[in-house]
């Protein structure tokens, strides 16, 4: 939810700074904005829509040269996507430029008070006061860092800051509370970034910012403090993936990629974590054996796609610990009061790891004495970072707003989390245990095996473009990855698109029906219950009966539903539970490619940013 970017360096700023954009605008992409510092003075450009717009303008009207700079991608909240309220903000002598991700909850309070001092005030803004205070600041201090501490003491809500003065030109100033900000340090350069994949062409070699630090980036170093001016302990890091990884690599989208990496990313997930005996090792987990033992309780909390890798998680939870376990929206969580204890284990469930209402419900959480266990695809982000315990995904970076191979290692990871509790409470064998590992290791095969047979789904999607909804049902893990398939349709075709628990179909959804309307069906293995499949192949007849176009995800040798299913899909045979991990790729393919035939822009998609840093 906003891109943020800034550099000091030899470079020019203005290629850093638009580069590193190009690489956040899944983060918000209303509008886009830049400043650089050059001739004693400082220039700015912004322009309302996608970054493209404002590479326009800026060959129109190039700005001058200058090696210090920061940059901002837009997703608005505050005020419409105009010119205007592009970021980044100036004062009145335009000689502050800041850009602001987050929300300033105490802005119209300082906005008034800055009019009554004769402040000029042109943007409907949150953060244009920013811009003001650090201003007024700086005429005392002469001190953008401190000038930035003192104006952040004054500010309420969540808010990272990236802020240059024209009489500083040298120096890069970052603040940071609760949305995300890191550092870049690389030979006589330095970078802030909402995300390291703004300039891991430069550098891999990072550094966290913690809550309420602000950072003072000059040539040949960095300066991290406590917005109370007290030296800050800072972690550095090597990011362990490279320029590439951020690329398309060929592919005509991200999320293209990104489906067809899969293989690896759930490969990955699992490198490591089985000993040469077939157990499971996961060390890195900070909370003890005797502490597992002790959970009584178990509270999964995320929030999109991450939420309906939870529904699926609770399914193996229950089944292989034994432990009862919930599955709440975290939008929801903290506002029902919950019932927690030390001996509730939450799992806060976030690609981004900056997810606001995730960081909320996760907080409030650790503030009842429960302990939390991040399952999180971003090294060093604020969910981890605020978490107990942290079980990285190793999906690599996921760009595509809509998210795929993050959602099958969170799977991964939920499924590793539930047999090692299984493991260290001894409520499963420790040879059931290495029967479920030997599946799950045989996993990414079967998705590549997925990935080959897609055509069909591609075909049968472009021939359903104009329709105006689509239904999905499943039963038992089914009914998770139906409402997962019904989300991507809607973010990315933005059809009408409904996921429904099969048997509830007779109790209202059923009177949805009609004539030829698409209904994809989830189909359990003939080999889990025989009942639990019996039953969804009367859901399909039921169906059908009424005019539905029936399209049938079922396992390979799977007859009994082929009778019934207008199109079949075939997916290779898996153990019950772990079905969702093959069954959800056709759903992405289907719906990226109905994307791609109704003309919408695949990564992009209207109105949505990839990690919501508002709640
Ligand atoms: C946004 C994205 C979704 C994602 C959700 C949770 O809504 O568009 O794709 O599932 O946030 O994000 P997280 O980073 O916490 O997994």
């Amino acid at each position: 939810m906003c891109g943020i970017v800034g550099y000091v360096g030899p470079q020019s700023a203005l290629d850093v700074v638009v580069a590193g954009l190009k690489r956040l605008e899944y983060r918000g992409y209303d509008s886009a904005g830049v400043a650089v510092l050059a001739d004693g003075g400082l220039a700015a450009a912004k322009k309302a829509g996608k970054l493209v717009n404002l590479e326009k303008e800026l060959v129109d009207r190039p700005l001058p040269a200058g090696t210090t700079g920061l940059g901002h991608t837009r997703w608005a909240t505050h005020g419409a996507p105009t010119d205007v309220n592009a970021h980044p903000h100036l004062d009145n002598a335009g000689r502050v430029a800041v850009v602001h991700n987050g929300i300033i909850e105490n802005f119209a309070l300082l906005r008034a008070e800055l009019a009554e001092r004769g402040h000029v005030l042109a943007s409907d803004t949150d953060t244009e006061v920013v811009a003001h205070l650090l201003a007024e600041e700086f005429a005392v201090t002469a001190d953008l860092a401190e000038a930035m501490r003192l104006v952040c003491r004054r500010l309420d809500g969540a808010f990272t800051l990236v802020a240059v003065h024209a009489d500083e030109p040298d120096v890069v100033v970052g603040a940071r509370r609760n949305s995300p900000l890191v550092v870049g340090v690389g030979e006589g350069e330095a970078f802030l970034a909402s995300d390291v994949a703004a300039f891991i062409a430069h550098t891999r070699s990072a550094i966290e910012l913690g809550q309420d630090q602000v950072v003072e980036l000059r040539r040949d170093g960095v300066t991290v403090t406590g917005f109370d001016g007290r030296p800050a302990d800072v972690r550095s890091y090597h990011v362990d993936w490279d320029a590439s990884a951020a690329e398309k690599g060929g592919y005509d989208y991200f999320m293209l990629k990104e489906i067809a990496e899969q293989p690896k990313a759930v490969a990955d997930t699992l490198l490591g974590r089985i000993d040469a005996s077939g157990s499971l090792r996961l060390d890195e987990l900070r909370i003890s054996a005797a502490e597992l033992r002790e959970v009584d309780k178990i509270v999964v909390v995320a929030c999109g796609t991450a939420f309906h890798a939870g529904m699926i998680a609770k399914y193996a939870i229950e089944h292989w610990t034994r432990i009862p376990c919930e599955v709440e929206l975290a939008s929801e969580f903290r506002y029902r009061d919950p019932i927690l204890d030390p001996r509730t284990l939450v799992i806060a469930i976030s690609q981004s790891g900056e997810t606001m209402d995730t960081l909320m419900a996760l907080r409030h959480a650790r503030e009842q004495g429960s302990k939390v266990l991040a399952i999180c695809n971003t090294n060093g982000s604020t969910i981890p970072r605020e978490s107990d315990a942290v079980l990285y995904t190793h999906a690599g970076p996921e760009v595509a707003v809509a998210s795929t191979k993050a959602f099958l290692t969170q799977l991964v990871a939920c499924y590793l989390v539930a047999l090692y509790l299984g493991q260290v409470r001894g409520t499963k064998w420790g040879d059931e245990i290495h029967v479920v590992i030997r599946d799950l290791s045989q996993i990414s095969r079967a998705v590549e095996r997925v990935l080959g047979t897609m055509e069909p789904v591609r075909k049968l999607a472009r021939s359903l473009a104009d329709k105006n909804t689509v239904l999905f049902l499943g039963r038992h893990v089914g009914y998770p990855v139906a409402l997962e398939g019904a989300l991507k349709l809607k973010e990315l075709a933005y059809m009408h698109a409904e996921g429904f628990a099969a048997g509830e179909l007779k109790h209202g959804p059923i009177a949805l029906i009609e004539e030829d309307l698409p209904v994809v069906v989830v189909a359990p293995s003939p080999r889990a219950r025989s009942v639990l499949h019996d039953k969804i192949v009367s859901n399909i007849q039921e169906i059908r009966a009424r005019g539905a176009r029936t399209i049938v995800i079922a396992e390979e040798g799977d007859e009994a539903v082929a009778p019934y299913a207008d199109h079949l899909i075939r997916i290779p045979a898996t153990p019950t539970l772990l079905q969702p991990l093959v069954a959800t790729v056709p759903l992405q393919v289907f719906a990226c490619e109905l994307a791609t035939a109704r003309g919408n822009e695949v990564d992009q998609p209207r109105n949505l940013a990839k990690s919501v840093t508002v709640e």
